[in-house]
């Protein structure tokens, strides 16, 4: 089966393209390279033997996109490309809708015009908003989410909705990823942002390769164990299994289904900094500091849905994620020469 995989040299998209190709799909991607690098195509190819056909430009543009559905004639689509610095959100809130919404727009005509009916999109926890309870299973209400970027998954979720209530024969799947940290065992994929990272184990990686002094903790004053915020921290290369699944699942003729993909437990931040100093055995200094303005105290994944429809299980724990996450950076910074 050929994928057109948008986004596809990013986190999430590098990491799943390299288990489609192990799976046996045909894989193509599109990337326009905003939040990724090419060199990642490279790394596809050294880890798989294959590498996959490959476009540069903006989902967006949708006469290159129709180029692309008549050259390849795709049959499924995996929706990773968007913006998704939550705070960049809050401050270019028409960047986030408009990039957001019309690459999708752009993707959904496509998939109408050249019958096209497969398609997972990546979502994510943060519709469900601040929770009422934990752990969020699928049926937990939709909310406002906290941020714009939270909102393009909330609208895009809804368009896709209403599209599949009219179109019967579309089979589409919404993935709710909780918190994806870690990175390929090879070292040659991971995440390693531009600037100082926002989320939590880029921040630590950063700390531990020594790029910066100590880690601030945002609160400790949540109702939680230890104080500080509860996540629920799913290793990248799981997460890239369930779409894999996911695929799977939309081969039935599945309709609209929704998945969290999470472990199902919940870590807290201090949690994570010692889940981190065992498997490095590195020490990560760290202050605590104010609450994060728009942090939700707790989400965790309930995992019964998933499990029970696509087999879906994780392999790996907070520690495997941990170490193949430093081993990334410490990796990379090597081949960057820092
Ligand atoms: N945190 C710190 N210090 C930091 C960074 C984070 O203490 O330097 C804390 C946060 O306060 C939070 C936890 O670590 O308690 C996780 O924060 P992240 O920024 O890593 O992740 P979030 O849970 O805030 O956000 C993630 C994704 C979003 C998604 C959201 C919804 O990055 O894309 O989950 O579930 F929208």
């Amino acid at each position: 089966m050929k994928v057109l995989v948008t986004g596809g040299l990013g986190f999430i998209g590098s990491h799943t393209v390299v288990k489609l190709i192990e799976n046996k799909f045909d894989v193509v991607i599109i990337d326009n390279l905003f939040n990724s690098k090419l060199v990642v195509l490279d790394r596809i190819e050294k880890i798989t033997g294959i590498r996959p056909v490959f476009y540069q430009f903006d989902v967006q543009n949708k006469e290159k996109l129709r180029e692309v559905f008549i050259k390849e004639k795709p049959e499924a689509i995996i929706h990773f490309a968007g913006y998704k610095a939550v705070g960049e959100s809050v401050a270019k809130p028409l960047m986030y809708y408009q990039n957001n919404l019309e690459s999708t727009f752009a993707l959904l005509d496509c998939m109408a015009e050249f019958n096209v009916k497969n398609l997972v999109f990546s979502s994510s926890a943060t519709v469900y908003g601040l929770p009422d309870k934990v752990p969020l299973t699928e049926d937990s209400p939709v909310k406002s989410a906290t941020s714009p970027y939270g909102e393009t998954k909330v609208m895009i979720e809804r368009i896709l909705t209403d599209i599949c209530a009219v179109n019967k024969d579309y089979n589409v799947a919404l993935l709710r990823y909780f918190n994806p940290i870690g990175a390929h065992k090879s070292g040659l994929l991971g995440e390693d942002p531009n600037g100082i990272p926002n989320n939590l184990l880029p921040y630590i990686n950063r700390v531990a390769t020594g790029q910066l002094k100590e880690l601030n903790v945002f609160g400790d004053d949540y109702d939680t164990p230890d104080g500080t915020g509860v996540r629920d921290y799913i290793h990248v290369v799981d997460l890239a299994e369930g779409h894999v699944l996911a695929l799977k699942k939309l081969a039935t003729n599945s309709g609209l289904v929704i998945y969290n993909l999470g472990t199902g437990k919940g870590t807290s931040v201090l949690e994570v900094v010692h889940a981190y100093e065992k498997a490095t055995g590195i020490k990560i200094p760290y202050i605590i500091k104010e609450r994060r303005p728009g942090d939700v105290p707790e989400n965790y994944a309930g995992t019964d849905k998933a499990r029970k429809e696509l087999g879906f299980k994780c392999k790996f724990n907070v520690e495997d994620a941990c170490l193949d996450g430093y081993n990334f950076q410490k990796a990379e910074n090597e081949r960057n020469g820092k």
